[in-house]
């Protein structure tokens, strides 16, 4: 059977569909198969074909690995049983009196993890706005790893990560970026400089909310060796089978994410329009600070948007109850449009929660004529 010959040159559409994946030699199935099996037969002591068991690898995970690597631009990827089991396997770099700074603005889960579960442990936890370019070299130096989103989880600031990289690089110290936000048809952060990339695959990548997975990619073999021995030491594997509806939801990433985009784009300029809006956080929007940043270090803005309304939690509440098609609850990156609030929901266990008349929206990939009669009708009479 002729072997597909899939590069890095190839343009992202066409890794998309089939990086990592050949047709079975066995069968010529042309979708990757999911190898269930937790074991694999050895002719003598190991001698194999390249699999022992299913913790350390398995087929259908090494397939989509191999895709996801592909994508982001890296060389090496360990599909995680979710995003927080990813963030955990490169917090594993990190040790009792070590120095880990990050965004003061990230998502609930990881802040938790920060502040409840490392620094009870003894790791020194360092919280900087790092999207003001000036904070950048109060970095403290001694720093081990400086954690990151950008756009920021709720707030959309941006962090310029090629900044931010080449202070890390200077200093020798690790730079971990969540891309989840924008998928990397969108940003791509180990080519900004960045060590380590990691995503809550339970969002774009998946893109129709039916799978929890995660995913760490690098570049650096050295770093690449320490995961895999985490990674089968730990066990936080994500299973072949959530292996399998990834994999296949990664073949039309990039006619999501545009579709994402062009709703969000118009969204945000509709929400800049209302009354009842006081601010329309969006990087795509000429009003966003950080919109030349956008330009230079995204190929996208993503289907993301917060916005402030005006008045209090009494207002936001009613407003979050008369939404018909988006639906109010948590997670983001579904081809539905979700709301949500941040402050009361994603964010309610954060040191510093935003303001209560924020609201998060992932702007889903149905008909923006509904999505914006949706949000008008839900403005109303507030
Ligand atoms: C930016 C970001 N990173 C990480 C996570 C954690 O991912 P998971 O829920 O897949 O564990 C989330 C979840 O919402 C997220 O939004």
């Amino acid at each position: 059977m002729k072997k597909k010959s899939i590069t890095n040159k190839l343009a992202f559409a066409t890794r998309a569909i089939h990086a990592g994946q050949e047709p079975d030699p066995h069968t010529g199935a042309v979708m990757t198969p999911i190898t269930l099996s937790s074991t694999y037969a050895q002719s003598a002591p190991g001698k194999h074909k390249g699999y022992e068991y299913s913790r350390v690898s398995n087929p259908t995970r090494k397939a989509l690995e191999d895709c996801l690597s592909s994508l982001e631009g890296g060389s090496y990827a360990f599909a995680c049983a979710s995003g927080v089991a990813a963030s955990s396997l490169i917090f594993e770099f990190l040790n009792p009196g070590d120095l880990l700074v990050a965004e003061e603005d990230l998502y609930g889960g990881s802040l938790r993890i920060l502040t409840k579960i490392l620094k009870p442990r003894g790791i020194d936890i360092h919280l900087m706005d790092l999207s003001k370019t000036d904070n950048i070299s109060k970095i403290p130096t001694k720093a081990k790893m400086v954690w990151l989103e950008s756009p920021t989880n709720p707030l959309m600031k941006l962090i310029d990560i090629e900044q931010i990289s080449s202070f890390t690089k200077k200093h020798k110290i690790l730079l971990a970026v969540d891309n989840t936000f924008l998928s990397p048809f969108f940003q791509k952060p180990l080519q900004l400089g960045a060590d380590i990339v990691l995503h809550s695959a339970t969002k774009y990548l998946s893109g129709h909310s039916d799978i929890i997975a995660g995913v760490v990619i690098t570049n650096c073999q050295k770093l690449a060796e320490r995961l895999a021995f985490w990674s089968k030491s730990l066990g936080p594997v994500l299973s072949p089978f959530d292996s399998y509806l990834l994999l296949r939801s990664l073949k039309t990433l990039h006619i999501r994410m545009k579709a994402h985009e062009e709703n969000a784009l118009e969204l945000a300029r509709f929400l800049e329009k209302q009354k009842s809006v006081k601010k329309v956080l969006y990087p795509g929007l000429k009003s966003h600070p950080q919109h030349p940043l956008a330009l230079k270090q995204m190929s996208g803005f993503g289907g993301m948007i917060s916005f402030y309304l005006k008045g209090g939690q009494r207002e936001v509440f009613k407003c979050l109850s008369q939404f018909h098609i988006f639906t109010l609850a948590e997670s983001l990156g579904g081809v539905e449009s979700l709301v949500e609030h941040p402050s009361s929901m994603t964010h309610a266990s954060s040191p510093h929660p935003p303001h209560e008349s924020l609201i998060r929206i992932s702007t889903g990939i149905e008909d923006i004529e509904d999505l914006k009669k949706d949000i008008l009708q839900a403005l109303k009479n507030l």
